[in-house]
């Protein structure tokens, strides 16, 4: 079989080498990361054509824009097999006022909230709220569309903003606000068919930019999977009352949802909460998740997109983090054009692969930044903390002009898992 990767991220090269461990893989745009032969033989090529006129067996839709523009509808009619869900089922994650309510109907776990496209209401609603205030966009903005904030007066300018079109454009002439929540932030992905929930391992992102959760919000940083917080029973208790009733709830309303469902909780004190549902892989996240993937990771996603979706293979004891190094003025404005070295080197640490985010190869055959993310530095191991070893030496090697990165990914939850084997 041929599988189909839609998209040009370190998520789409994550998902190039787990699917080329058994099948030959076209990225389509791709970037300069995928192409080649996978270690097991398989070859990985880039395309520009449009997915439609693609010959594949599988497609598998990476970004979220796409699956909101319908292109899993485009392809389903052409007879293809579409791992990510129909226009329809996106709306979960393009617009967050859809998302809340369907929550609402069925009973999900989430914070109180009030959706508003003027300004009077949500500063009245703003005003009857204890604080840290909440402000998100409804529609998609790449990540950076939420506002988390103790000041009353930078909700209201946010909101103000948004709604106006000032800073998000048309995502933001309609608001979400709020309630905050608290406790450690968990990503929950699992494969669906509808009915049937696969879940994946469990991983957190760290979506701040600099280190301790400061700076503003970015698409992601670096992740880590396992979670030490997040044990069987946590993982079927987002299941059971967060996944399996909003799937409910879409098949009443006729959406037929194929693809990655990816919970974004919040584990508070009387249990997970959701934050946001995305509708494909998460990235960062995809790359941990799927270095801990045994077994035929191909097999197992196409399973799920021809609506018979089943358990994974159990996979050996593994854990993956990932770094995401950002070029110089991310997230506000990337610069692009700097040449990255070494890159090959950072590659030959073990267990590590160094995945093409945003780089591009120019005529010279120069490798430079070309984009917000540049790379994410994925390595596994048998173990925590030796994975986030890994991945930091491997940072070390690589390097280009006003490189930004998080120094602690992972690093709480490293020091936990190995306290937890201390104990043992
Ligand atoms: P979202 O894109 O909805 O996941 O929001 C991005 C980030 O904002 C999350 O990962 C959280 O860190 C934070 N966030 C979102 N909603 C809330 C909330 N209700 N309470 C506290 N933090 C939140
Ligand atoms: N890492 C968060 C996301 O993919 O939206």
């Amino acid at each position: 079989m041929t599988v189909c990767v839609v998209g040009s991220g370190a998520r789409e090269h994550a998902l190039a080498l787990a699917l080329a461990r058994s099948e030959d893989v076209v990225v389509a745009p791709g970037n300069p990361g995928t192409e080649g032969l996978s270690a097991q033989g398989h070859r990985i090529s880039r395309s520009d054509l449009d997915p439609a006129a693609i010959e594949a067996e599988l497609f598998v839709v990476g970004p979220e824009q796409p699956l909101v523009d319908g292109l899993g509808d485009r392809l389903r009619a052409l007879g293809r097999a579409v791992l990510g869900p129909g226009a329809d089922g996106a709306r979960l994650e393009g617009s967050k006022a859809f998302m809340k309510q369907l929550c609402a109907e069925a009973g999900v776990p989430t914070a109180r909230f009030g959706v508003f496209d003027e300004y009077e209401p949500a500063r009245m609603f703003l005003r009857s709220l204890p604080g840290p205030y909440v402000v998100k966009t409804d529609g998609l903005a790449a990540g950076k569309g939420v506002l988390v904030t103790e000041n009353l007066g930078e909700a209201l300018a946010d909101v103000e903003a948004k709604l106006a079109g000032r800073s998000f454009g048309e995502a933001g002439r309609k608001v979400v606000i709020e309630e905050a929540l608290a406790g450690p932030e968990l990503s929950l992905l699992v494969l669906t068919d509808g009915r049937r929930v696969v879940p994946l391992p469990p991983a957190q992102d760290h979506k701040r930019l600099a280190d301790h959760d400061e700076g503003p919000n970015t698409g992601g940083m670096g992740a880590y999977s396992p979670v030490p917080v997040a044990g069987p029973a946590v993982v079927d208790a987002v299941v059971e009352s967060i996944v399996e009733p909003a799937l409910a709830r879409l098949r009443r309303l006729g959406i037929d949802y194929r693809g990655v469902l990816y919970a974004g909780c919040m584990l508070t004190e009387s249990g997970p909460q959701l934050l946001e549902f995305n509708v494909r892989f998460g990235d960062p996240e995809a790359e941990v998740v799927l270095a801990c993937l045994g077994g035929d990771v191909a097999a197992a996603l196409r399973h799920a997109a021809s609506g018979h979706a089943r358990d994974l293979e159990p996979a050996p004891a593994r854990a993956a983090l990932c770094v995401v190094l950002a070029a110089a003025g991310y997230p506000e404005s990337p610069r692009a054009g700097d040449p990255i070295e070494e890159l090959d080197r950072a590659g030959t640490v073990e267990g590590v692969s160094v995945l093409h985010a945003g780089t591009s190869r120019g005529r010279d055959g120069v490798l430079r930044t070309a984009g917000g993310r540049v790379l994410a530095v994925t390595a596994t191991a048998a173990g925590l903390a030796e994975a986030r070893r890994r991945a930091y030496e491997a940072v070390e090697l690589v390097g280009f002009e006003g490189m930004q990165f998080r120094r602690d990914i992972g690093a709480a939850a490293a020091g936990a898992a190995a306290d937890e084997r201390g104990r043992r």
